[in-house]
């Protein structure tokens, strides 16, 4: 790297097989439109939770037009919600490993990295992290996060929660990682779905102090998101 060269130094954005692509896709949005770099892992069954969610296949050798149309598509299922704008600036400053990939940059400390979001994580993801297991290039980027004491974030998705899953969320605080449940608030005065997905996913990049204008924030006074909506 030449003296002065800016050293890229992206978050690594981790899409585990919990329902919710809708999340993942707020995060990378907000991600781009923050100007930030993003490596992206989506696990084996993080493909058949897209497929089923949006119709998309997500393919390694053409991961940036399946990006692109995830970007582009709603909570609701439209799929032009966001329109071409968000497939664009996909192209832009975003990279993709195959979660199979393990001497992908994101499985070594020395890759330059700020930290890592798991949008949506399962169950088996936070077991995994929670256990070291690094069974794919997510769950052994999530571990390097880790060990580097980079900021991880881990937005878990399933309900009701058992005790082995919440004794793996315990695991994942007490090791520094920032449990962010996908569980949407009404306070912001949510009247679509989208509306939804994008407090969740605010509140993600609000664990990784990455500023951003997703939801309504909280003011101080009662019934506030529903009196600026008349
Ligand atoms: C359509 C679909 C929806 C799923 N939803 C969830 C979910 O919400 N939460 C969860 O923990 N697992 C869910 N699973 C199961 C996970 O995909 C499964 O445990 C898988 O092994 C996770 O692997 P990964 O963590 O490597 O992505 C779902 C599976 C499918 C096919």
């Amino acid at each position: 790297m030449n003296a002065g060269e800016k050293r890229r130094t992206p978050w690594i954005v981790g899409v585990s097989g919990a329902s919710g692509t809708p999340y993942a896709a707020a995060v990378l949005r907000g991600l781009i439109e923050a100007g930030e770099s993003v490596d992206l892992v989506v696990s084996r069954a993080a493909r058949l939770t897209l497929l089923d969610e949006t119709g998309i296949s997500f393919r390694d050798a053409h991961w940036q037009d399946d990006l692109g149309r995830w970007l582009a598509a709603g909570a609701d299922g439209r799929p032009d919600t966001f329109g071409p704008g968000a497939y664009a600036e996909a192209a832009g400053d975003v990279r993709y490993w195959a979660a199979g990939d393990l001497a992908a940059g994101p499985s070594s400390g020395s890759y330059p990295a700020r930290g890592m979001l798991i949008v949506p994580a399962s169950t088996a993801c936070v077991a995994g992290v929670a256990l070291g297991l690094s069974k794919d290039l997510l769950q052994r980027a999530a571990s390097v996060t880790l060990k580097e004491r980079r900021p991880l974030v881990v937005s878990v998705r399933e309900t009701p929660l058992n005790g082995q899953t919440l004794r793996h969320l315990v695991t994942l605080d007490d090791a520094g990682a920032n449990v962010v449940p996908a569980s949407p608030a009404f306070y912001a005065g949510a009247t679509h779905i989208q509306d939804l997905v994008d407090f969740v996913a605010g509140r993600v990049l609000d664990a990784a102090g990455v500023p951003h204008t997703l939801y309504r924030r909280w003011k101080g006074g009662l019934g506030g998101a529903r009196a600026a909506e008349s």
